[in-house]
C-alpha cells in the first residue's frame, strides 16, 4: 500500500509539478488537484523569504488541506521525513506551519535558484500523506564583499595608457538582483574602471589607466573601488587600491643657477676651492644620480678640477692675472640616462703686486761734455709694470743733489736731462741710479744705474802754480847749470 502511494505522488508530482516552479508570489499557495486515491492528497506549495523570525507563519496547512483542526488532531497529524525538517514546525492546535529555526537560504542552496526543500505530512486513521514545498525566497541579507581590505599595485610612471590592472571580483552570496551588478572607481585623473562578466555571470573588474601617471607629481594613489549589488536597499563593499607609481627616467637634471660666479687670487695655491655647482634631477633612485663635467675640458681642464659627484671647482694649475683675468667655463650635469642640463661659471681672478717694475734704458749718451749746457739730455728709459691698477703704477725718482733731473713725457718713458752745467774738472764721473716704485702695496721697485762720464773741454789756460818763482844761485857758474 505505501509503496503504491509513493509512486502514485511521484506521478503526480510530475504530470503537473512544472507549472508550478514559474510561481513566486508571496504566501500564495497551490492545492494541487488530488490524486485518484482518496487518502493521498495534495502537493502544497509555500513561499517563504529567508531570515523569517522563529514562529513566524508559513501557512495555514490546515485550510489548505481542506482538514478542520479536529481532524489534524484526531489524525495525530505529524511532518515525516523529509530534507530541512528542521527549519519547520507543525502547530496542530491551530493548523499552521511555522518557522522553527531561522532559515539561511545562502546555507540552504547556495547559488541554486529557485532554493526549496520539500517534506511530507502524515495523519492516522485513515492514513493521509500530503507533500508541502516550501520555497525561500532571497532577501539582500549579504552586501558585497572584496576578499582583501587593500590590493596593492606597483605601477611605473612610464606605463602606457590602455594598460590593464586586474582587481577580481567582490563576492556576494544573494542571488539574481541581489548580488553585484555594478564597480565604481573614486574620483580620479588616472584610471577608469571596466567590468566584464565570467561564463556563469560573476562580474568582475579591471582597472584601465587613461592618463599616464607622473611619479614627481603624485608617488602615491589611494583609491577606492566599490562593489554595488541591486536588491532594495542597496548594499556595497569597498576595497582599497593603493597604487605605487615607480620612477622612470623622465626627468633631466637642473641646474640651480645658470651662471656661477666666483673670484680667486691669481697667487692661490692648488687644491683652493673655487665653488659647487649643483643640478638636481626630480627623478628617485639611480635615475637621479647626476655626474657633472666640463664641456670645453681641454682648455681649462689642466687648470681647474670638477669632482663630477660632489660639483665642487678646485683649483689645479697656476692662474697668472697678466695672461688671463677670467675664465669663462661651460660645465654640464647628465643623469644616467644621458638626460642632461649645462650652465657657465665665471671665475674673476684678482691681481696680486706679483711684478717688480722693470726699466729699460733706451739711449744713454755717455761721455758729456762739461760744456754742455742745462737740459742737454743723457739718457731716455722706460719703465713697465705689467701688474693691474695701482699694482703696475709706477714712480721713478733720481737721487737728489746731483745736476740732473727726469722729465717724463709719453706715459712711462722717462728722459734724464742736465739740470746745471757741468765741471770736469771737480766731478769727471757720476753713478745715477734711477729707482722705479709701483703704488702695490706693498710696492715693489728696481734700480738701474747709470755711469756717465763727464769730457773735457780746453777751458782753462796754463797757469804757474806760484806768480814769483825765487831762488838763489851761486856765482861763477858754469853756462848751462840748471836753476
Ligand atoms: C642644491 O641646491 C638646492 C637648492 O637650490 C639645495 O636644496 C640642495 O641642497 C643643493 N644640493 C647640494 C648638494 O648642495
Ligand atoms: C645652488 O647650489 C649651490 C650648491 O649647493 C648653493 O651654494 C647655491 O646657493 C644654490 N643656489 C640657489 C639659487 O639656490
Amino acid at each position: 500500500m505505501f509503496l503504491i502511494t509513493v509512486y502514485r505522488r511521484i506521478n503526480c508530482f510530475q504530470s503537473q509539478g512544472q507549472q508550478l516552479d514559474l510561481v513566486f508570489l508571496w504566501r500564495v499557495f497551490f492545492i494541487m488537484a488530488a490524486c485518484s486515491i482518496s487518502n493521498i492528497n495534495a502537493q502544497i506549495r509555500y513561499s517563504v523569504p529567508e531570515e523569517m523570525k522563529k514562529g513566524s507563519l508559513i501557512g495555514n496547512i490546515a485550510h489548505d488541506l481542506g482538514l478542520d483542526v479536529q481532524r489534524l488532531r484526531s489524525g495525530r497529524a505529524r511532518i515525516a521525513s523529509g530534507d530541512s525538517t528542521e527549519y519547520v514546525e507543525l502547530k496542530s492546535d491551530k493548523g499552521i506551519l511555522v518557522v522553527k529555526e531561522r532559515i539561511d537560504r545562502e546555507q540552504l542552496c547556495a547559488e541554486t535558484t529557485p532554493c526549496s526543500f520539500t517534506f511530507e505530512i502524515i495523519l492516522d486513521y485513515p492514513m493521509e500523506l500530503h507533500h508541502v514545498t516550501v520555497e525561500i525566497l532571497d532577501v539582500n541579507d549579504h552586501a558585497p564583499a572584496f576578499p582583501k581590505d587593500i590590493i596593492h599595485f606597483e605601477i611605473s610612471e612610464s606605463a602606457t595608457p590602455g594598460s590593464r590592472f586586474q582587481l577580481g571580483s567582490a563576492d556576494d552570496p544573494d542571488v539574481g538582483v541581489n548580488c553585484i551588478q555594478n564597480y565604481i572607481i573614486s574620483q580620479n585623473d588616472n584610471f577608469v574602471l571596466k567590468q566584464h562578466a565570467r561564463q556563469g555571470g560573476v562580474k568582475y573588474a579591471e582597472m584601465v589607466l587613461q592618463k599616464p601617471l607622473d611619479r614627481e607629481q603624485d608617488p602615491r594613489l589611494s583609491l577606492i573601488v566599490t562593489a554595488i549589488d541591486g536588491g532594495n536597499p542597496r548594499r556595497s563593499g569597498n576595497v582599497k587600491i593603493e597604487v605605487n607609481v615607480l620612477d622612470a627616467n623622465d626627468n633631466a637634471p637642473v641646474f640651480n643657477q645658470s651662471v656661477y660666479r666666483a673670484t680667486i687670487t691669481e697667487t692661490s695655491p692648488i687644491g683652493t676651492y673655487i665653488t659647487t655647482v649643483n643640478a638636481s634631477d626630480a627623478d628617485s633612485g639611480t635615475n637621479s644620480l647626476v655626474s657633472y663635467s666640463f664641456t670645453n675640458m681641454k682648455v681649462i681642464g689642466h687648470i681647474f678640477t670638477l669632482d663630477e659627484r660632489t660639483g665642487v671647482i678646485t683649483l689645479s694649475g697656476i692662474l697668472d692675472y697678466e695672461k688671463a683675468k677670467k675664465y669663462e667655463i661651460d660645465i654640464e650635469a647628465k643623469d644616467q640616462g644621458g638626460l642632461g642640463d649645462s650652465a657657465k661659471v665665471i671665475i674673476d681672478l684678482t691681481d696680486v703686486n706679483d711684478n717688480t717694475p722693470t726699466i729699460s734704458v733706451m739711449s744713454f749718451f755717455t761721455p758729456v761734455s762739461e760744456d754742455s749746457p742745462p737740459s742737454t739730455t743723457i739718457a731716455i728709459f722706460s719703465v713697465k709694470d705689467v701688474d693691474a691698477g695701482d699694482n703696475g703704477h709706477v714712480i721713478c725718482v733720481i737721487d737728489r743733489n746731483i745736476p740732473f733731473k727726469l722729465l717724463s713725457s709719453l706715459r712711462n718713458y722717462y728722459t734724464l736731462v742736465t739740470d746745471a752745467a757741468l765741471d770736469r774738472e771737480r766731478v769727471e764721473e757720476y753713478k745715477i741710479t734711477i729707482t722705479a716704485t709701483d703704488s702695490g702695496s706693498p710696492a715693489l721697485s728696481s734700480q738701474k744705474t747709470l755711469n756717465l762720464k763727464v769730457s773735457d773741454v780746453n777751458d782753462n789756460p796754463p797757469r804757474f802754480q806760484k806768480s814769483v818763482y825765487t831762488t838763489y844761485v851761486n856765482e861763477n857758474n858754469q853756462p848751462g847749470l840748471s836753476i
